[in-house]
Order: structure tokens, then sequence, then C-alpha cells
């Protein structure tokens, strides 16, 4: 038996309950939102589509954390989005209360959960996650580097004229303007990308992943939903089914990359136990300043959320 709680019923929560679903890797799904009719009205939306699309996990939507009890995976997606303007930092104020408030009730109910955080800033609410949960930090990341390598992958395959499933790419960093796409660790079918585009067209679409959800909040008003959701998703399934993939998640350096006490994007390995393993990359010079100068950006947004003294 496996138990997934999302947190949030928004758009990106309602995202990855129902991508989730479609997996048909978990037994059940709990939807959770203060606005619980919200939460109950997307589950049983979600509930409705299985017929149609073959799927058994059941979704339940609610308002009530003993739902949540005996959750193996709790993604946490609970917050206010961007509007127009607004950096990611910009949330800071709002979010941290509620991502520590939601992190002490499931833990009243889950002792030990793997928890996931896609409320944004994202790097820092992660941080914020483990502080208050005091969970092992194998257990409390954040999910960034599969949405924003998904974006940068994206891009090439629509440069390339290539499928996107042939594109495997490694970005590090904050899950902000700041985020470092590795251009040396981008293959298409096992083939370096530098090989086959243009350095200016590579650079300007590196620039365009680094500000890949700004584009969309301008768009929509909003910030994403679908690559976000499904993104998350794609964790929990590693997770779910001990697949031990490798993805860039935002994740407690503790002296990698000459980095502590900091939540950042690295490559990790994730399984049953949630991250099995933190691959070490041998960045060169310009790749580790990037990486560095992300680090110092994430530090600045975790001092604001220390000021706040809510952990
Ligand atoms: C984005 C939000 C989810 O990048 O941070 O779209």
């Amino acid at each position: 038996m496996s138990k997934v709680t999302v947190v949030g019923a928004g758009n990106v929560g309602a995202t990855v309950a129902n991508v989730l679903a479609h997996k048909d890797v978990v037994n059940e799904v709990v939807l959770l939102d203060i606005k619980a009719d919200l939460a109950k009205g997307k589950a049983l939306d979600s509930w409705q589509q299985a017929p149609i699309d073959y799927y058994s996990t059941k979704i339940e939507g609610t308002g009530d954390y003993r739902k949540t009890k005996g959750s193996d995976i709790v993604v946490i997606t609970a917050g206010i989005p961007r509007r127009p303007g607004m950096s990611r930092d910009d949330l800071i104020s709002t979010n941290a209360k509620i991502v520590t408030s939601v992190t002490k009730s499931i833990l009243k109910y889950t002792k030990n959960p793997i928890i996931i955080v896609v409320s944004n800033p994202l790097d820092v609410m992660t941080y914020a996650a483990h502080k208050v949960s005091g969970l092992d930090s194998s257990r409390v990341f954040g999910m960034a580097g599969v949405l924003d390598t998904a974006r940068y992958r994206a891009f090439l395959s629509t440069e390339l004229k290539i499928s996107p499933k042939d594109f495997q790419a490694v970005l590090m960093g904050g899950h902000g303007d700041t985020m470092v796409p590795l251009p040396r660790y981008t293959t298409v079918a096992g083939i370096p990308v530098t090989e086959l585009i243009d350095k200016d067209i590579l650079k300007a679409i590196v620039q365009r992943t680094k500000v890949g959800g700004g584009e969309l909040v301008k768009l929509m008003g909003t910030s994403a939903w679908y690559a976000p959701g499904a993104a998350a998703a794609q964790m929990v399934e590693s997770i779910i089914r001990d697949e031990n993939r490798i993805f860039p998640c935002c994740a407690r350096l503790t002296g990698q990359y000459g980095l502590r006490n900091i939540f950042l994007g690295v490559p990790v390995k994730l399984g049953r136990n949630g991250i099995e393993q933190m691959l070490e990359l041998k960045l060169n010079k310009t790749e580790l300043r990037g990486l560095k100068k992300s680090a110092e950006h994430v530090k600045a947004v975790m001092k604001t959320f220390n000021k706040m003294k809510i952990v």
C-alpha cells in the first residue's frame, strides 16, 4: 500500500494529483486544501477521469489533516503563486508561514514522511520545511531542477527539431534567475548538444531557461502548473517505484561544491528512502562561479526567512 498526500489544491497541487493518478503507481492520493470543497471537487473530478483513462489510484479531497495519516510522501504546493512583476522571493512573507504550518500539521499524523516542497521561493521553503520538521535531509527536498531542465530541454527540442524525449540535461543552483544550466552536461541521444547547436543560440536558450517561469507568469498572470505538476509527480514515481533515477533536486548541501547549510539544486538519486545519493560533478571554474553566485542569492533569502523567527 502506498499513499501520497498533496497539500494545496491549486493549479499545481491538482496537477500533481492528476498526473500521479495517471501513472497508477500509488494506491491513494489525498488532496488537501484549507478550501476543503475545492480539494474535494478537484479530487472527485480526477476520480471521474479514472474510468476514461484507466487508473485505479483513489483520489480523495479533504481539508482535514487526519486524512493524511500514514502518508509515504507529502508534496507541499501550498502558498500563493507569483503575479506579473513579482520575483519568487517576494512570496516569502506569506508562503513561509504557510509551508511551516503545513509541515507541522503533516507531522502530527505521519512521523517520518518524505516531503517534497514545491512552494516558492523554493530553495528557502525547502530549507524551512526541513528546519521545522527535524527530519533527515535525505527525506526533505524540493522540486525545481526537473521543471527547469524540462523547460531547457523543450526549448532545445524546438530549436533543433528533435523529439523532447532525446534530451538529457543537468541544471544546478537555486530555482530563480541565478540557476545554472550546464551545456557541458547536456546531450541529445548521447551526443553533446554543443556539437549540434550554434553557440549563441545555445546561450540564448540558457538565458530563456533562467527566466522561464517568469515568461509564463507574464503570459498567464499567474505561474505555471502543467510542467511543475508533472515534474513533482515524476519525482514521486521514482521514490515509490524505488527507481533510483537521477534528477536535479533542491537538496541540503553538507560541504559538496564547497557549500554547506544551504538547500540548492544538485543532481541526486531518488529511491525508496528519498535522496539515496548526491552526485558531485567536477564543475569547471565558470560553472562553479555560477553555482556560488546562486548560493549567495539563496543565502540572502534564507536570512530574510530566519529574521522572521518562525522556526
Ligand atoms: C515556475 C514556478 C512553479 O517556475 O516556480 O513556474
